[in-house]
């Protein structure tokens, strides 16, 4: 039979340095991880607009967004949180069109039922997207093959939430040469991340809107947020709780169509 009591006791005995105790850390987490990973998704849905994130919620999920990898560790990025009830509403009643680029860019990833969408393995379903989208843009090109534009004068919408963050940077402080500062705006990525994982974690439900970083919703938030001139709108997303999750078809694409060992006409080890 083990002797608990002398074995706490050599076990004990035993130093650990810093990469030991993040190894044994990484290995005892890592399951939790991968299905932390798996379990973050975009909320495409209304949030609870009267129930507040905690304060204390808000500075875990900006602590980690500050702990996120960035180029030469420029930490290129602020963020506002908006959780101002007047201000938010005034956000969803801003006009926010939507490009012809983005109606024709964003056709070429839609999938059209779940079977097609399983099948491409990347992508988005067409019914995730607001009805009017469907009715007036996408159901038609469907018919005639064609992509049609300009039907109706298309709107985003943003949908009700307690807290929404804004994260800005600085175009002209790029990262040390790096062409059209390919590497800063990585690093804003994983800003995002880290925060949205950290929000999952919460049990808080997330949104991303990039259509707020446009040039007419920007110029607008930015007026209204006294932003200074010299920055800008990387991303925004909606933070809140909802009744119930969003459930919709996730795809993604396996190991295998993207993974190349040492060569990349390669497949397998
Ligand atoms: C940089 C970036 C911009 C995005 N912009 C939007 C957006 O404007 N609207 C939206 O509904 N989702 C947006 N998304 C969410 C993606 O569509 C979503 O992550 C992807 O479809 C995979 O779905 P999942 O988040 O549920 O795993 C964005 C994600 C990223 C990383």
């Amino acid at each position: 039979m083990i002797d608990l009591y002398h074995l706490s006791a050599e076990v004990k005995k035993v130093v650990l340095d810093d990469k030991q105790i993040t190894k044994l850390l990484n290995l005892y987490f890592m399951p939790e991880l991968l299905s932390l990973i798996k379990s973050r998704q975009s909320s495409r849905i209304p949030f609870d607009e009267n129930k507040p994130i905690s304060q204390e919620d808000i500075h875990k999920i900006l602590e980690a967004g500050s702990w996120a990898p960035t180029a030469h560790n420029m930490q290129n990025f602020e963020v506002i949180v908006v959780n101002d009830k007047e201000l938010l509403e005034q956000f969803r009643e801003m006009e926010l069109p939507v490009s012809e680029t983005f109606i024709r860019e964003n056709y070429l990833q839609l999938s059209f039922s779940e079977e097609e969408l399983k099948k491409k393995k990347t992508g988005v379903l067409g019914t995730m997207f607001p009805k009017a989208w469907l009715d007036h843009m996408i159901m038609p090109a469907k018919e005639t093959g064609n992509v049609p534009l300009n039907i109706i004068e298309p709107r985003n919408q943003i949908y009700p939430c307690p807290t929404l963050f804004i994260l800005l940077y600085n175009p002209q402080k790029r990262a040390p040469a790096s062409e059209g500062d390919f590497l800063g705006i990585m690093s804003l990525g994983c800003v995002l991340e880290n925060m949205w994982l950290m929000a999952t974690s919460l049990g808080l439900s997330m949104h991303v809107i990039s259509s707020l970083s446009d040039d007419a919703a920007e110029h607008e938030i930015k007026d209204k947020l006294n932003i200074p001139e010299h920055l800008k709108i990387a991303i925004s997303f909606r933070i809140g709780y909802t009744a119930a999750e969003a459930k919709y078809t996730r795809v993604r694409r396996d190991l295998s169509d993207f993974v190349h060992y040492n060569n990349y006409n390669e497949k397998e080890l």
